[in-house]
């Protein structure tokens, strides 16, 4: 059956205006070199600015038309820079379709020794960051629709030892999803969030921070809870095509739900 307003499955990302945060690493970088590569005009923010600036460089030398890349500094902690950030890229592209709030920070800690400053600064970039984030997207599409994309953490369903301030975030960043997808539906904003389990400098840090033993633990989890590939994923094979699909016109039914990108781990528990 199809209806009127029906926009074919088919149309993709290209010509998507698309602002990615956390933009200069991991899944952000992904996120905007395959958006580039698929037509979409975006934007990357982030902190990093060297970073930030060779991903778009390497995102513009592989776009297809009408394709670009673009670098803000912004930090999503900061109302202020948020909207300036915002303003500016909006104001280049002409409005704003989609944003994938990438932007995140993952400092480990047993919970008895998390200090007061430690919480509050994984709560200023993962929680803060994404309200303020989506905030300023929502003025950007109230009147136009769009798709925000946000990203949760298994942690914040599963529990993470270690990383409890953090998981803590993620568990907000999923309830604040499920919220505003119910409150912005009615101007034809989705609002998704993903659980990804994804190989890049935020894992590898997180590694390179763990005891032979406690890696050793670690492997042996993924290898049994896992069902794919036993290990975690690439983000240009297994993230960045969830991520159009969700951006684009096939998932608009789909909101408040989030995406376990995970090889199963989540489903297995
Ligand atoms: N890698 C995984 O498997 C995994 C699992 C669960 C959740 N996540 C979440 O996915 C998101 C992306 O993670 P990643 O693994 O690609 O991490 P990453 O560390 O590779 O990239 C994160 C980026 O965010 C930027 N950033 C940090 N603070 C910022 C701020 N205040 N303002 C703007 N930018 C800032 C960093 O500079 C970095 O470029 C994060 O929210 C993370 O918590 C990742």
């Amino acid at each position: 059956m199809t209806d009127d307003n029906a926009i074919p499955a088919d149309a993709g990302v290209a010509g998507l205006r698309v602002f990615v945060t956390g933009g200069a690493s991991g899944m952000g970088a992904a996120a905007v070199k395959d958006f580039a590569r698929h037509g979409a005009r975006v934007f990357s923010f982030d902190l990093n600015d060297a970073a930030g600036e060779e991903i778009v460089k390497a995102a513009r030398a592989a776009a297809c038309s009408p394709g670009s890349a673009e670098y803000l500094n912004c930090d999503v902690s900061d109302e202020a820079s948020v909207q300036a950030a915002f303003a500016a890229a909006a104001g280049i592209l002409g409005g704003l379709d989609v944003l994938i709030h990438a932007a995140g920070v993952a400092p480990g800690a047993p919970a008895d020794q998390i200090t007061l400053s430690g919480w509050e600064k994984v709560f200023a970039v993962n929680a803060t960051g994404t309200f303020l984030a989506n905030q300023a997207a929502f003025e950007l599409m109230k009147d136009t629709g769009g798709r925000i994309i946000n990203f949760a953490s298994a942690a914040g369903i599963i529990g993470l030892p270690n990383k409890a301030h953090y998981s803590a975030t993620k568990g907000a960043v999923l309830a604040w999803t499920r919220t505003v997808a119910k409150e912005w539906g009615r101007h034809g904003i989705t609002v998704n969030c993903l659980a990804p389990a994804i190989e890049t400098p935020m894992y590898l840090k997180t590694r390179s921070l763990m005891s032979e033993e406690a890696l050793a633990q670690l492997d042996a989890r993924m290898a049994s809870d896992m069902p794919i590939d036993g290990k975690l994923g690439d983000p240009d094979r297994d993230l960045a095509p969830v991520l159009r699909f969700i951006a684009g016109p096939g998932s608009r039914f789909m909101t408040g739900q989030i995406f376990a990108v995970d090889g199963g781990i989540v489903m297995t528990r």
